[in-house]
């Protein structure tokens, strides 16, 4: 059986990340490279990467490195909302091509974007491809999870999941993207001015776990953006935060039904966290306690996430899937021949 060929379409952060990854698994074969950003388009991706030449240009043309290259899959890691992926998502689609994407409203799109997400499984389906949106979170920690988790339950009252982050170990433009060393006056600015959005991808979470448990919802609440304030200096390789400024935000959403909260997601990323961990507490029969210390790397887990699913989207019907369609998630560690079906 050939190598599986796989396109990277978007190669910034967490798309060269899935690059690099990729380059070294067995029975994998980059085929093509795809991005805008000026800095990138026409470099060769191995040079780009820090590695050596491979001989596979950058390109911003879509079809033409999907006509010539035919991959079986492609990597798609270039922005968060499906009104700004879905005409990339769809490019790929209409060569027949399965997609795996980070963008975190594509991991269940039927809460937000309704319309978008029916075109988007017309047009799969019509192409004979897969599409799926995962990640580490959305796409795993508080939804895939915590979804796996209810299996040993009977009854359940109210699910809560909880993620702190100590952002001072994590990239510089994730400090930036969380307002680190802002007044709480510049962060509430750059909020209004959508120059910070948080974290993308609660109320999909959320969505996704009461579908799972056919609950109805009479809504998501997603409450605003709140600053983290340091009580003290903190500081991380690349910022100082004096007391009285931002180390971070904090941001909750919950699922309602009748008033009462069923679902609710906590998330956290500041500089200076002193217990870092995923924690999971669902309410019921029995009760279920479940805590990861410290919480999994966002950036490795999202380039697992993405790796690990390939073989289950070329495995899968075609359609716009979720991870609660896929099989039990697991790692793809050997020749990923081996976990292709016949
Ligand atoms: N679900 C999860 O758990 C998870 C985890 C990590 C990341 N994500 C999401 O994945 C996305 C990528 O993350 P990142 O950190 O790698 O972002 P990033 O560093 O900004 O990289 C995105 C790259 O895609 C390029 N791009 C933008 N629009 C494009 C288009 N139309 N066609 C081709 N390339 C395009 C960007 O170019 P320009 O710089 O010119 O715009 C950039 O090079 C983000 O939305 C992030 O929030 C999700």
């Amino acid at each position: 059986m050939e190598e599986v060929k796989v396109v990277s379409y978007g190669v910034g952060a967490v798309g060269s990340l899935i690059a690099k990854t990729l380059l070294e698994k067995s029975g994998v074969k980059v085929v093509g490279a795809i991005d805008v950003a000026k800095d990138k388009v026409g470099r060769d991706l191995g040079e780009f990467l820090g590695l050596k030449k491979l001989g596979i240009t950058i390109s911003n043309d879509t079809d033409t490195v999907l006509s010539k290259t035919k991959p079986d899959i492609v990597v798609h890691a270039t922005s968060s909302y499906l009104k700004d992926t879905y005409s990339q998502i769809a490019s790929i689609v209409k060569h027949g091509v399965d997609v795996i994407s980070t963008c975190e409203e594509l991991s269940y799109p039927y809460h937000s974007e309704p319309k978008l997400a029916k075109e988007l499984d017309e047009l799969a389906k019509k192409h004979g491809a897969t599409v799926v949106g995962t990640g580490i979170n959305p796409g795993f920690l508080m939804d895939t999870l915590v979804i796996t988790l209810t299996a040993v339950c009977q009854k359940i009252e109210k699910i809560e999941a909880v993620r702190v982050m100590n952002a001072a170990t994590r990239r510089l433009p994730f400090q930036r993207k969380i307002g680190a060393g802002l007044t709480v006056e510049e962060f509430r600015q750059k909020i209004e001015g959508g120059e910070i959005t948080g974290h993308v991808g609660l109320e999909q979470s959320i969505a996704m776990i009461a579908d799972a448990l056919a609950w109805k919802l009479d809504g998501i609440r997603a409450e605003p953006v709140e600053p983290v304030i340091a009580k003290q200096p903190v500081k991380s390789d690349f910022i100082t935060v004096e007391t009285g400024k931002v180390a971070g935000l904090r941001q909750r959403a919950k699922g309602m039904v009748k008033g009462r909260e069923v679902i609710v997601l906590d998330f956290q990323a500041y500089i200076g966290a002193e217990e870092e961990y995923d924690a999971i507490t669902i309410t019921g029969v029995p009760t279920v306690r479940q805590k990861i210390q410290p919480c999994i790397h966002g950036d490795t887990g999202t380039v697992a996430m993405v790796i690990n699913a390939i073989p289950k989207v070329l495995n899968a019907p075609a359609g716009l899937l979720t991870m609660k369609d896929l099989p039990v998630p697991s790692a793809a560690l050997e020749d990923m021949r081996k976990y292709l079906k016949a």
